[in-house]
């Protein structure tokens, strides 16, 4: 377990030795008891123990970190670190505000203070209530050659700070192992927020986050945006004051783009035309379909007017969505289904659903196909509010695109 006295250990010279030539081997599981009982030979059980696991956790954290190989972590503090790629993200907004001092409130293990230490001209002060993460972020911001002031702080209480008008809260939506689903429940809680005045504040939650439990804010001018990195919907952030907007945005962090919230209708309802189209998950969440159409400059139509498949008789290309080609549809039925795959000659399939009450696996069982011959994709969905398969070629989308 890392503590105090052994993150001094692996910080200090020995300790990065010892991390350095474990960096070299293979750290699978298989090789736990060959590793300890080397390490063991020159060093006491608790030191070899945290080496080994420090280790291991600087590869996991390579996914996250682009010099993981030098940073310190817990493997729950790991785990609710931000990624580069988000926490760049949120740093070029608080840039377009021209803040010269920053605060990271629960600042972890520095993930999110490393983005915003790097904005040029720009003072970080990074708050949480456990020494040890402030011990690592320290560190992990050394590792890039950043710097940040620390403070001890309980942040159910105002945050100790003067001169700083923009901030960051990360607060935990985890405890005990478990995910704390309303932001009620969070550590520490949303609420604590109300207390503080800051002209510009953002707090990142969770994506599933529900819309209800924000009113209270988007009233008072706060914005919700939904950030995807890769496809993957990876967060949502609350801005408020300077940085507020109206109603809620979708971003893709890792193409640096936004969708802002335009008031346009959702696209009409349509029966499945020669494309089937899947917005990006952050598009969904901030419910900006008929702005996503707007946006591509092709006519799109929703299949379902709870569901958020789109169709459309001409491939939107755009790294926004996700594209298939539409060989047939068809109203749910197993043994329909399964004769006009089996006329079209395909063996396997993947199934993606939305809004159906048969899961992929079980649909895959129960279509009981060869194996062989072509591969299509199978996706269950509503089609104006009945059951339907649409029977679709793989996916389409090209591999990069705006
Ligand atoms: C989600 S993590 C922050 C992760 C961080 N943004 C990062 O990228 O590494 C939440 C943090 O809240 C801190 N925390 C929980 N309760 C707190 C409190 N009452 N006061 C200050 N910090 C608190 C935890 O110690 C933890 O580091």
């Amino acid at each position: 377990m890392l503590t105090a006295q052994t993150f001094r250990f692996l910080a200090g010279p020995q300790g990065r030795a010892t991390l350095a030539r474990l960096a070299t081997l293979d750290l699978g599981d298989a090789q736990t008891l060959p590793l300890l009982a080397r390490l063991r030979r020159d060093l006491p059980a608790d030191l070899a123990a945290a080496a080994l696991t420090l280790a291991r956790l600087r590869v996991r954290a390579a996914a996250k970190f682009s010099r993981a190989e030098a940073m310190f972590f817990t493997a729950d503090a790991l785990e609710q670190a931000s990624g580069e790629t988000v926490s760049a993200w949120r740093a070029r907004r608080f840039a377009e505000g021209g803040y010269v001092r920053l605060a990271d409130l629960a600042c972890g293990i520095g993930g999110d203070a490393l983005a915003l230490a790097a904005l040029p001209g720009v003072r970080v002060a990074g708050l949480d209530c456990d020494p040890l993460r402030l011990a690592l972020a320290r560190a992990n911001l050394a590792a890039y050659g950043r710097a940040a002031d620390w403070v001890r702080a309980d942040l159910t209480d105002p945050p100790p700070l003067s001169g700083v008008r923009a901030a960051f809260f990360d607060p935990a939506r985890r405890a005990d192992g478990r995910r704390l689903f309303s932001v009620r429940d969070y550590v520490p809680p949303l609420d604590v927020i109300r207390r503080w005045r800051f002209d510009a504040l953002a707090v990142k939650l969770a994506p599933g986050v529900a819309l209800e439990e924000l009113v209270s804010y988007t009233r008072a001018g706060a914005g919700a945006e939904f950030v995807s990195v890769g496809g993957e919907l990876k967060e949502a952030v609350l801005w408020s004051g300077e940085l507020g907007f109206a109603g809620r945005c979708a971003s893709r962090a890792d193409a640096g783009e936004t969708l802002w919230p335009l008031g346009a209708p959702p696209p009409p309802l349509s029966a499945p035309r020669a494309y089937l189209v899947e917005p990006d998950p952050a598009i969904i969440r901030a419910g900006l379909l008929g702005e996503l159409a707007a946006h591509l400059g092709v006519a799109l139509y929703r299949l379902d007017e709870s569901i958020a498949y789109l169709t459309g008789d001409a491939p939107p290309r755009s790294g926004w969505a996700r594209t298939w080609t539409v060989l047939a549809w068809m109203p749910f039925q197993l043994k329909r289904l399964r004769a006009a795959l089996r006329e079209r000659g395909i063996g396997r399939v993947t199934v993606k659903k939305r809004g159906s009450p048969l899961s992929p696996e079980d649909a895959i069982r129960l279509l009981k196909l060869d194996g062989d011959g072509e591969e299509a994709v199978v996706v269950l969905t509503q089609v104006a509010g009945r059951h339907s398969a649409l029977i679709c070629t793989r996916d389409e989308t090209p591999p990069t695109g705006n």
